[in-house]
This record gives C-alpha cells, sequence and structure tokens, in this order.
C-alpha cells in the first residue's frame, strides 16, 4: 500500500544530521522528483530525470536513495535515548553526486574493487579496461554502475518498504564482456535492518563482483572522525597487498599485525600502525565463515557516545574495511559539511580484490559467471543500540 507522504516527511525535519523523535508513520515509501542529468553532449537524448525514493519502516528508521547510481543518500537511524541522526556520508542534491566522490552510498560493479593492470583473461580471451586507479581499474572502471541511471520501483512488502533497481550493463560496457541484467533491492525492515540483495544474469561468460559503498558515520554524516568507533571484524586472516593495493594472492593470519579486529578494539588504536598511503585500514578480510547461502556476522561497530551498534552480515566471502582514508575535505557534503580523513568508514562486502587474475582462490572467491547462473548477494547491515 502506496501512501503519499510528502508533509509527514517535512515533519520529519529530515534535511538535519539529529532529528527528534517523529511521529509514528510508517512502514510507508514515497517517490519524488530529485533532479535532472545534464543533456549528453551527443544531443540525441532528452534530459534524464532523476527520482529518490524515501523509504520508512514501522520504527520511523528513514532511507533516502536515487536512480542515479542505485546511491543511497540518506539513512537516518535512533541512538540510545532515541534521537535519530542520518549515518551516511553524502550530498543534499544531484549536483554533488555528478562532481565527482569516492563512491558515497554507491554500488561498486559490474567488478568492485581492484583489477591489477586494468586487464584479466576469460575463456583464453584477454579483455581491457580502463585503468581508472592508475594502472588498475578500481570499482567498475570509467563510469561504473556508480554513475549509470537505473530503473527504480518501491513496494511494501511484508518485512518493510522495499525498492528494486534494474539495469542490463550492455556487452562490452568498460570491456566486459556479456550484457549482465544486474537487480539491487534495498530493503529497510521493521527489524532495524538494511537490507542489500544483488541478482545479476549474463547472456556471455563474464566476470561480476557488487559491493555496497556506503560511509558510516554511527555518531552522525557530520560528527567528525570515526576513531572513537569499536570494531570488530569475523576474520582470523587478510589478504595482504603491494603499495598499489593489488593482493599478493597469499592468506595471512591477523595475529600480531595491526589488521587484528576479531577483538573489539577502536579504529583509532592501531590507525597508525595500519600504514598504507594514506595511513589507515583498506584492505579485504578473508571471512572465517566463507561464502554461506544465508547472510552470516561478518563485523559488529560500535559508537560509544551515541550507543549506536552497526552489525554486517553478509552471504560473501570477503569484506573490505575502509576508514576513509583518502577523504581530504574537498567533498563538501550534507549541509556544507566538508568530509575529512576518517570522517566514515566503509564495510564492503565481496569476493576477494582481484580474484580474476588469482585462480589460488578460485575455490573461495570466483567471480566469473557463466550464462545460465544466477549471481546473487544478500548483505544485511542491522542497527541497534548498546544495552
Ligand atoms: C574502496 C577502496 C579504497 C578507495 C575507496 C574509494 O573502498 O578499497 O582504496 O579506493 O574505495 O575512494
Amino acid at each position: 500500500m502506496r501512501r503519499a507522504l510528502p508533509a509527514l516527511f517535512a515533519a520529519l525535519g529530515l534535511a538535519s544530521a539529529a532529528t527528534a523523535q517523529p511521529a509514528k508513520t510508517g512502514p510507508a515509501f514515497e517517490e519524488t522528483k530529485y533532479g535532472v542529468l545534464p543533456a549528453p553532449k551527443d544531443g540525441k537524448k532528452g534530459p534524464t530525470s532523476v527520482s529518490q525514493y524515501t523509504l520508512i519502516n514501522k520504527n520511523n528508521l528513514v532511507l533516502k536513495c536515487i536512480d542515479y547510481g542505485a546511491i543511497i543518500t540518506e539513512l537516518h537511524v535512533p541512538d540510545k535515548d532515541g534521537k535519530f541522526a542520518d549515518v551516511v556520508l553524502g550530498f543534499d542534491k544531484l549536483e554533488g553526486y555528478l562532481g565527482g566522490h569516492p563512491y558515497f552510498g554507491s554500488n561498486a560493479g559490474r567488478c568492485a574493487n581492484r583489477i591489477a593492470n586494468a586487464k584479466f583473461q576469460l575463456e583464453g580471451k584477454e579483455y581491457k579496461l580502463f585503468a581508472n586507479n592508475d594502472p588498475h581499474t578500481l570499482h567498475g572502471g570509467k563510469e561504473g554502475f556508480d554513475k549509470k541511471v537505473w530503473q527504480g520501483k518501491a513496494t511494501l512488502t511484508a518485512t518493510g518498504p522495499s525498492v528494486t533497481f534494474k539495469r542490463t550493463s550492455p556487452d562490452g560496457e568498460e570491456g566486459y564482456p556479456g550484457a549482465l541484467a544486474v537487480e539491487i533491492t534495498y530493503t529497510l525492515t521493521d527489524n532495524n535492518e538494511l537490507v542489500v540483495d544483488y541478482r545479476a544474469t549474463t547472456n556471455k561468460t563474464t566476470i561480476c563482483n557488487l559491493a555496497h559503498h556506503s560511509y558510516f558515520n554511527l555518531a552522525g554524516h557530520n560528527a567528525g572522525d570515526i576513531k572513537g568507533h569499536e570494531v570488530q571484524i569475523a576474520a582470523k586472516n587478510y589478504t595482504p597487498a603491494d603499495g598499489t593495493l593489488i593482493p599478493t594472492g597469499k592468506i595471512e593470519p591477523v595475529a600480531g599485525t595491526a589488521f587484528d579486529f576479531t577483538k573489539a578494539k577502536t579504529i583509532g588504536s592501531d590507525l597508525e600502525k595500519a600504514g598504507g598511503k594514506p595511513v589507515g585500514f583498506d584492505l579485504n578480510y578473508v571471512l572465517d565463515k566463507g561464502t554461506t547461502k544465508r547472510p552470516e556476522l561478518a563485523a559488529r561497530v560500535v559508537d560509544p557516545k551515541s550507543g549506536r551498534v552497526l552489525e554486517v552480515l553478509s552471504t560473501e566471502p570477503g569484506l573490505q574495511f575502509y576508514t576513509g582514508n583518502f577523504l581530504d575535505g574537498s567533498n563538501k557534503g550534507k549541509a556544507g559539511v566538508a568530509y575529512k580523513q576518517y570522517n566514515g568508514f566503509c564495510m564492503e562486502p565481496q569476493k576477494f580484490p582481484n580474484s580474476v587474475n588469482t585462480p589460488e582462490w578460485k575455490d573461495k572467491s570466483d567471480v566469473v559467471l557463466k550464462p545460465g547462473d544466477t549471481y546473487k548477494q544478500t548483505t544485511v547491515y542491522q542497527f541497534s543500540v548498546a544495552k
């Protein structure tokens, strides 16, 4: 059942990061106009209008997302006192997303993370990609899934309001073989979960590895750094990488390294020791659970001040944990906030980076998708408060 809710959503005061406990309004959804894309230079097609979908669950959590990039633009969740804050980094307007940004709220694809030297071989043929992270390909290439317009449709499901974005990536797009039909579904459940479901099928053998790339700050998108957040990751091993973040192909224990989050510790405690250029956490964990049919616990993050807790569950074998090391204040986000280094973190369940060029990982992390098979991923971002 669809409800027209402009007045109620306005009453929620969603423009500010911290909002008072709103009146009961959910579960519901609404589609509104968000912006207009500039006309393409070839002059063939007119301007495309971009929609925003607002989902509100029975506890009044609010998720906003747009059909440009299927990007999550806002996510309002309560703290231990029931006070709401928008816990994801992003922009107020479409122009922000068009102006260049490090994948805020996006879905990385068709192949998330890095592909070494922007090339791979499949069934004896070499495919060349765009080296947007010179000399490598990152998160899909020059124009990844984050820069495409998707076809959105919202519904009210038994578990909560939901929106599905569909798009077929044409054969040869960004150099990848096969037309890949992709569906991205966000459901904001009445259990305070953001469930991200991915499905994809192809008409030729290709590679597919999708990853959700929201930057979270459990104190609020405008609350400064996340060094005080406590993180626990269900992984005894990780994939060490070279200076350009391409894994060496080895799988090594985290024990005795700064990367050990098997017991909860703050992000700040070993941040300097994590090294890297720029310094910070930006690595793939080999989740102890491996690939699973149902989402299982990958990580738990607590902001002790607000009491907000985020648990990440996924079907995927890997988890890229990234602490916003590249943020440098140049992105002026919502309400004009300049996002600086460590102002947000990403928990990106996925297959291991550069799997297509790492045959020794075939049994653990296979990114090849064949016609007749369906790529499936479910990742759950579960919100609660510390007791
Ligand atoms: C990923 C990568 C990082 C960085 C960000 C985008 O999370 O692991 O190295 O490229 O995306 O800035």
